[in-house]
């Protein structure tokens, strides 16, 4: 070879390589994994008998379809959003049927609406995904992976994967403080509930790394005794109810130092705390300054602050979804959730320990 053939020889191979190093990039955004309760399900209940569901007008009502998904929002939810930020489609929910072929390679929903960290949270809603069994799904979805791209690329898919787990509301809400004297309240005095239900988490997060998890949101729980249900049950003057701000007090905290520490025995950022007490308190404290007329009242609902019940095509419904904090009486609006999913990527260390969205892409893009 004379020297221009070789010199031309090395500008293919330079293309080649510059190609070879675009192209997985280009071909699919990184996939993501949804763990969780009513907060990130995006439809798994619809396909149970359970009476934990959001499949009937109003919800959805400004979906991209207007109709109900399963999705506890008048339109889009925090997982949602997600996807949006990443550049990917929405998650299927796992149990859909349309959950098949390349569409598996974009992630998957697992979440199930009325499940807690402990199997006996939500056991009024009957039949629900509780969290091992979600776990156990994310298990078999990598088996059918596998057969489509071989266990290589499908462990390179999960480890790559953005991951959100939002857990946590519920052992509270539908456990503990379900009905006066429940068991798990005359089990446990609520700071050893809390010390308990965090030993518990800890072991699924541990069970989720396993499988392969390598970047994991994890979301605290929101103000929950500010939420028009509670506040329809136990305030007067529309203060927020202290006994389940109590919980959230305690639970946060510690939730933040067992991500920590699970980190620091895994040598490596796995676990992201969302600060999502924080992110809701900026416009439940203020609403007016982020353009809700109330976060007291919501948007769908009977009652005192339309906080008693479900919201059902019978419920007072507002006319303008976007200027109420709260859609139902337990979940934000599409623009709540679009101001915490705002704090999730861009948000100070206050909001997201111990670094934001944006941080991580670009961190994990550069490897
Ligand atoms: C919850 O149920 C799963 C599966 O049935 C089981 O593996 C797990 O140990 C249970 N958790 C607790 C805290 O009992
Ligand atoms: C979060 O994201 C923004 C970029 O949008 C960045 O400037 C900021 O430093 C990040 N904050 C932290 C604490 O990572």
């Amino acid at each position: 070879m004379d020297n221009s053939s070789i010199f031309i020889s090395w500008m293919i191979l330079g293309l080649l390589l510059t190609l070879g190093n675009v192209a997985p990039q280009a071909e699919a955004a990184r996939a993501f994994f949804v763990f969780g309760d009513s907060l990130v399900d995006n439809g798994n209940n619809n396909y149970l008998a359970t009476t934990a569901r959001a499949d009937a007008y109003p919800y959805g009502i400004d979906y991209p379809t207007h109709r109900a998904t399963g999705r506890f929002s008048n339109g889009l939810n925090i997982p949602d959003l997600i996807s949006e930020q990443i550049g990917s489609e929405p998650t299927l929910p796992y149990l859909s049927p349309e959950l098949t072929g390349q569409r598996l390679l974009v992630g998957a929903n697992f979440a199930s609406a009325g499940i807690g960290i402990l199997n006996d949270t939500g056991v009024q809603f009957i039949n629900i995904i509780r969290i091992a069994k979600q776990l156990e799904y994310f298990q078999q979805y990598q088996q059918r992976v596998s057969a489509l791209i071989g266990p290589e690329q499908t462990q390179r898919l999960v480890n790559q994967a953005l991951i959100l787990m939002t857990l946590g509301g519920n052992d509270f809400v539908n456990n503990y403080y379900l009905v006066p004297f429940s068991a798990r309240s005359r089990q446990f005095a609520l700071p050893d509930y809390v010390v308990y239900i965090i030993s518990e988490y800890r072991k699924i997060l541990v069970r989720l790394h396993g499988l392969g998890a390598r970047r994991v949101l994890v979301t605290g729980t929101g103000p929950l005794g500010c939420v028009p249900a509670e506040l329809a049950q136990h305030s007067r003057a529309g203060e927020c109810a202290v006994e389940l701000q109590r919980a959230a007090a305690l639970f946060n905290p510690q939730l933040v130092q067992m991500l920590n520490e699970l980190n620091r025995e895994l040598g490596s950022d796995v676990f992201i705390a969302a600060n999502a007490y924080d992110m809701h308190m900026d416009w439940i404290s203020n609403p007016q300054a982020y353009g809700f007329v109330t976060s007291k009242v919501a948007c769908c609902g009977q009652g005192p602050y339309n906080g008693i019940g479900l919201c059902t095509l019978a419920s007072n419904l507002c006319p303008n979804r976007d200027i109420y904090a709260f859609w139902d009486p337990f979940h934000p609006s599409e623009r709540a959730n679009r101001l915490i999913v705002q704090q999730i990527v861009t948000g100070s260390t206050k909001y997201m320990n111990p670094m934001n969205l944006s941080t991580i892409i670009a961190l994990d893009s550069r490897v």
